[in-house]
């Protein structure tokens, strides 16, 4: 079990030093990327969620779950609180919200080199804006869970979808009674003993559903009609795109098109609809886009900002920071 992780992770940070040496600004992509908050050194920013005038993010080094407020004036600052800190464990990875201000979370034990099998579980965390105050609750542990990893909401029930990198299957669960069940497994979220299944993303239409999801090792982004309740699939697995490696991803109702964090490659992608791969911003063209590990556009089917959570980041001095926030302004892609 150890290699799972470390060929997440090992890879990236190699990556890391090569870009800061060769940091050499192009001119030929110019998005609009701004750093809202930036984490100390060590800390991974894992996933993210959108909230009220604020952003969840989870951390991968330690259990941690942090709310970030976007400023209210230009120009004025983000600030972090940490919402909770998840005792019996070591780190978090997906996190949805499928209730208003009420958040899914999936807590484990795992670490750069090694996972503790059946530590894995999911909680439920319900954030009161007004009073800074939260309740946090379990709601299930999911022992079979191998290595848990991207998280959806299938937005007619607020059930979740949780993605198994390792086993590449997908976790249906019922966020009320707890109960879960594999409803999603194929030949395209397999790798064997390494980091397949990453992201998934719902995208619902006025009269179909998806799940979108991308599988890191055979550098893969595919989709897959799913029925809206059950999450079952209804159609064929169908391959969007390949050539990169995939963390997570962002669906833009506005263009059709899929983001896709290119963590390893320290690259954000987007897929157009016929399938091509377009850099959108990379390090050695914009420094802060190192090791991205998730996307999400702001609330609302319009929004053109895109968040994204990063593994690490470089200061204005150039010295290598933990995790940051980065928001992208993608209004230039608008069609
Ligand atoms: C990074 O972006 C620049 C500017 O678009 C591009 O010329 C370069 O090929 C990109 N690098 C990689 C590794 O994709
Ligand atoms: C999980 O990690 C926590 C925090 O490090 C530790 O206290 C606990 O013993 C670990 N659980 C297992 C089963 O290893
Ligand atoms: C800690 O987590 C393990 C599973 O990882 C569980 O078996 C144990 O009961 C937990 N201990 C506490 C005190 O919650
Ligand atoms: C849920 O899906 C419907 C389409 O079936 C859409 O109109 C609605 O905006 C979606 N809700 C959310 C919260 O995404
Ligand atoms: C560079 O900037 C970081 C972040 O602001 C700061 O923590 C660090 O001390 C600075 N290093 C130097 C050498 O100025």
């Amino acid at each position: 079990m150890l290699s799972p992780i470390s060929s997440m992770l090992v890879p990236t940070f190699f990556l890391f030093i090569a870009t800061l040496v060769s940091c050499t600004p192009t001119s030929a992509i110019k998005p609009v990327v701004t750093t809202v908050y930036q984490f100390p050194s060590g800390a991974y920013l894992e996933n993210l969620a959108v909230g009220h005038e604020s952003i969840l993010v989870t951390r991968a080094d330690t259990p941690s779950l942090y709310q970030i407020k976007l400023p209210a004036r230009p120009h004025a600052s983000a600030y972090a609180s940490l919402i909770h800190h998840f005792p019996n464990a070591t780190g978090l990875m997906g996190i949805a919200e499928y209730a208003p201000n009420t958040f899914a979370v999936i807590v484990g034990n795992f670490s750069m080199t090694k996972l503790v099998p059946g530590t894995w579980s999911v909680w439920s965390v319900q954030i009161f804006d007004k009073n800074q105050h939260s309740t946090i609750e379990k709601i299930v542990d999911l022992v079979e869970g191998q290595f848990l990893n991207g998280m959806a909401i299938l937005n007619k029930t607020g059930a979740i979808l949780i993605a198994d990198s390792l086993a590449g299957c997908v976790y249906h669960l019922n966020v009320k009674t707890g109960a879960y069940e594999v409803v999603l497994e194929h030949e395209s979220m397999k790798a064997t003993g390494a980091i397949g299944l990453n992201g998934i993303r719902t995208v619902t239409t006025a009269t179909e559903s998806f799940l979108y999801y991308d599988n890191s090792k055979t550098t893969t982004v595919n989709r897959v009609a799913i029925d809206p309740v059950s999450g079952r699939a209804k159609g064929k697995y169908i391959t969007l795109a390949h050539g990169f490696y995939a963390d997570d991803l962002a669906y833009d109702y506005e263009t059709g098109d899929v983001w896709v964090a290119g963590n390893a490659d320290n690259t954000i992608f987007r897929i157009n609809y016929d399938g091509d791969e377009i850099v959108v911003a990379n390090a050695s063209s914009t420094p802060s886009v190192m090791t991205p590990s998730s996307l999400a556009f702001g609330k609302g089917r319009h929004s053109r900002t895109l968040f994204s959570t990063t593994y690490a980041g470089v200061a204005p001095n150039g010295t290598v920071t933990g995790g940051n926030l980065l928001a992208i302004d993608v209004g230039l892609e608008k069609r």
